[in-house]
């Protein structure tokens, strides 16, 4: 049985039996500021291996190791100047470094999925100050089944993955709401292998040069990046200007369309807002019963990267069908 805890009536005993099923070996959901996470013990394997199996998620793709602070990342990842850098400049926060995994250390084998790598994480909140509790990493992919949207709310959470979790801790929506950026640093350079809660001109304008995109070797340098992903069930029609009959519209800004069928994501035209609302948005057009969900243009500034990043991601996986 699940064990559900509002954590602005209940946080203390939330916390308490979060840490004590990570104490255990069990699965906790817990929020980040970008996304509701299914957290193990990052050095217990059986934990991790349990989350591999609940969310169906291939063994070679790796997981975030979430840590309470850069001393604790230390502890297993290779930190130079750059990498310490940045994360004195944006932990707590979501960005996600990947560094150079240092040898003999406890973690789990397959949160590295025999990479030569490890991907660290200072969230902030609750999930920080569990790691830093529990004396370990937490190794938490987000809270869906594998492929699926992203959860940003606790009741994503128990309706994806239900009973297969120990405790959920319900922290309400999420303020970012798209998944962290992921940077890899390596022999001096900064790679910017995942869009996300930070904007990639913000970490540019703090180092003062470009960030190195992508990767030729995604196999071995981003496995998850060549998995589909955020799938809808619904087919997704981007940059759409108008809806066709039966459709249901994502829509972005100014609209006169509206209904039970229409979502907005900023009637402002909010970036930051719209990132907020777009895996809960998706989620309930999704469940409308339409043909399809046709989506507004999005800008490519600011978290639009992100958002534009996860819509052509889910756009790919409805047109594959998985
Ligand atoms: O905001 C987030 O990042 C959320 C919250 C819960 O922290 N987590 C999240 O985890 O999005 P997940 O598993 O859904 O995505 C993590 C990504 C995957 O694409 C994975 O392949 C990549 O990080 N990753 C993990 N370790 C890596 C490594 N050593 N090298 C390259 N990519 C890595
Ligand atoms: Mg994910």
């Amino acid at each position: 049985m699940v064990q559900l805890f509002n954590m602005s009536h209940d946080y203390e005993t939330g916390f308490d039996a979060a840490l004590a099923a990570l104490r255990s070996g069990g699965l906790v959901a817990v929020p980040t500021e970008t996304v509701y996470g299914l957290g193990a013990n990052a050095t217990d394997d059986n934990a991790v291996e349990k989350i591999f199996q609940i969310k169906g998620r291939p063994g070679f793709n790796p997981l975030i190791a979430h840590v309470s602070g850069l001393q604790m990342a230390e502890r297993y990842g290779v930190f130079d100047a750059l990498s310490r850098s940045l994360a004195a400049a944006f932990w707590p926060g979501p960005l996600t470094l990947v560094v150079e995994l240092k040898p003999h250390t406890n973690i789990a084998s397959a949160v590295c999925a025999g990479l030569p790598t490890i991907a660290l994480r200072q969230p902030r909140g609750t999930m920080a100050e569990l790691a830093s509790h529990l004396g370990a990493p937490i190794a938490a992919p987000s809270a869906n089944t594998s492929g699926r949207l992203s959860p940003t709310r606790a009741n994503h959470v128990l309706d994806d993955l239900g009973d297969g979790v120990d405790v959920v801790l319900d922290g309400g929506s999420c303020m970012i709401g798209v998944e962290s950026t992921i940077i890899k640093v390596h022999e001096g350079n900064a790679t910017l292998l995942r869009e996300g809660g930070i904007a990639a001109e913000d970490i540019e304008a703090f180092l003062g040069i470009p960030l190195l995109q992508g990767t030729d070797k995604p196999e071995v340098e981003a496995p998850g990046m060549l998995l589909a992903h955020y799938a809808p069930k619904l087919p997704i029609r981007l940059n759409a200007k108008s809806t066709k009959p039966d459709e249901a519209l994502l829509a972005f800004g100014t609209t006169t369309s509206a209904g039970p069928k229409v979502r907005n994501l900023s009637v402002t035209g909010n970036i930051d807002e719209a990132a907020r609302n777009l895996f809960a948005m998706l989620k309930e057009l999704d469940a409308t019963g339409a043909t399809s969900i046709a989506v507004h243009p999005i800008p490519e500034t600011g978290l639009g990267a992100a958002i534009n990043d996860r819509l052509k991601r889910a756009a790919q996986s409805s047109e594959n069908g998985s």
